[in-house]
């Protein structure tokens, strides 16, 4: 059978979003919503699996990914977004779903294994947790989802939904799901303000797509340059600078990048200099976001409203795919 392509991707609520996000996957959302139909969902309940013991936080960052999401321009004329717990037929397939994977195989999930190991969860790891990635096929397949917009830290996700739908459409003989591919964006992953390899809520090393100009300038002129070049007149290194590693990222004026570079390199440019120049290249991108989720803030209740028309859409769908599920798996009683 041939499945028609249809994005589904999403993000947990458990902070705003950050320039790790704009550039991953929140770019490309934008630009393919125009091609494909697009579903992006807010993972609540995924959220929860770490987050058990502070329901409040994870419902007031649902507000605010959806304000970062319309603020960068996903247009809920042509994107669906939709509340991952207002979906019970996500948590229905998630259960049957549970049967088709051990929990070995959950262990060795690498971004699992990774975070577990992050929160030193051990042997205490919640069994919400080691089984989310299982759920998040459940997000994916249940509209059928065959592209998946994200940054690379979700591969494995992708590979372990493609294993579930692999065994699912073998042991029930219908070929109900579509496999899926994650399209990962060509900047990969943005490291930390600090130089860590990643940017991310949890080691405070992030700049949010909501931070003001103020705290925008703070972070910027905190960032790691390089620790040898003390005085304005010495040469400075490139490499594992951060200013330049962004400047690479964001600054679409090549030719000055270089040019900022080579006097880099020879001496003669301080890092204050340097880092006044890239907070204006990010401030520029960054203002008409802030203006716009300044504005839809004004009346959240119309904001909240998109998140739940776009949730009813998703409910037919998922009914319509649950419908498919029973009968696959002899569960149509009526
Ligand atoms: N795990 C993703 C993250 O942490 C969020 C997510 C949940 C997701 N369900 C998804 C991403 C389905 C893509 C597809 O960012």
């Amino acid at each position: 059978m041939k499945f028609e392509d249809i994005i589904l991707t999403g993000d947990r609520p458990t902070g705003p979003l950050h320039l790790g996000h704009y550039v991953g996957s929140l770019l490309n959302r934008v630009t393919l919503q125009d091609q494909y139909k697009q579903y992006i969902m807010i993972a609540d309940l995924q959220a929860l699996t770490d987050n058990a013991d502070n329901p409040q936080k994870v419902r007031d960052n649902v507000m605010e990914v959806l304000l970062d999401y319309l603020s960068v321009g996903i247009d809920p004329k042509k994107t669906t977004i939709f509340v991952q717990s207002m979906i019970p037929e996500i948590a229905e397939l998630t259960v049957l779903y549970l049967n088709l994977v051990t929990v070995n195989r959950l262990q060795r999930n690498p971004t699992v294994k990774a975070e577990m190991q992050s929160k030193s969860y051990g042997e205490t790891v919640p069994a919400g947790f080691l089984m989310y990635p299982v759920s998040q096929a459940a997000d994916i397949t249940i509209v059928k989802g065959t592209i998946i917009p994200v940054g690379e830290d979700q591969l494995p996700m992708i590979e372990q939904t493609n294993e579930i739908v692999r065994s699912f459409n073998r042991i029930y003989g219908k070929e109900v799901f579509p496999e899926a591919k994650a399209l990962v964006s060509k900047v990969g992953r943005l490291a930390g303000l600090d130089g860590k390899a990643k940017m991310s809520k949890s080691l405070g090393n992030a700049i949010y797509l909501s931070d003001d100009a103020d705290t925008l300038k703070k972070k910027v002129m905190s960032m790691y340059t390089d620790p040898g070049h003390l005085r304005v007149e010495d040469p400075g290194q490139i490499e594992g600078n951060m200013v330049f590693e962004y400047l690479d990222v964001f600054d679409t004026n090549k030719e000055k990048v270089a040019e900022l570079k080579h006097q880099y390199r020879q001496g003669g440019l301080g890092d204050v200099k340097l880092k006044m120049y890239l907070f204006q290249v990010l401030n520029d991108l960054l203002t008409p976001i802030r203006l716009k989720r300044a504005e839809l803030a004004k009346n959240k209740d119309a904001v909240m409203q998109i998140l739940l028309e776009g949730t009813q859409q998703v409910r037919l769908v998922a009914q319509k795919t649950m419908d498919e599920v029973r009968k696959a798996m002899h569960l149509n009683y009526e």
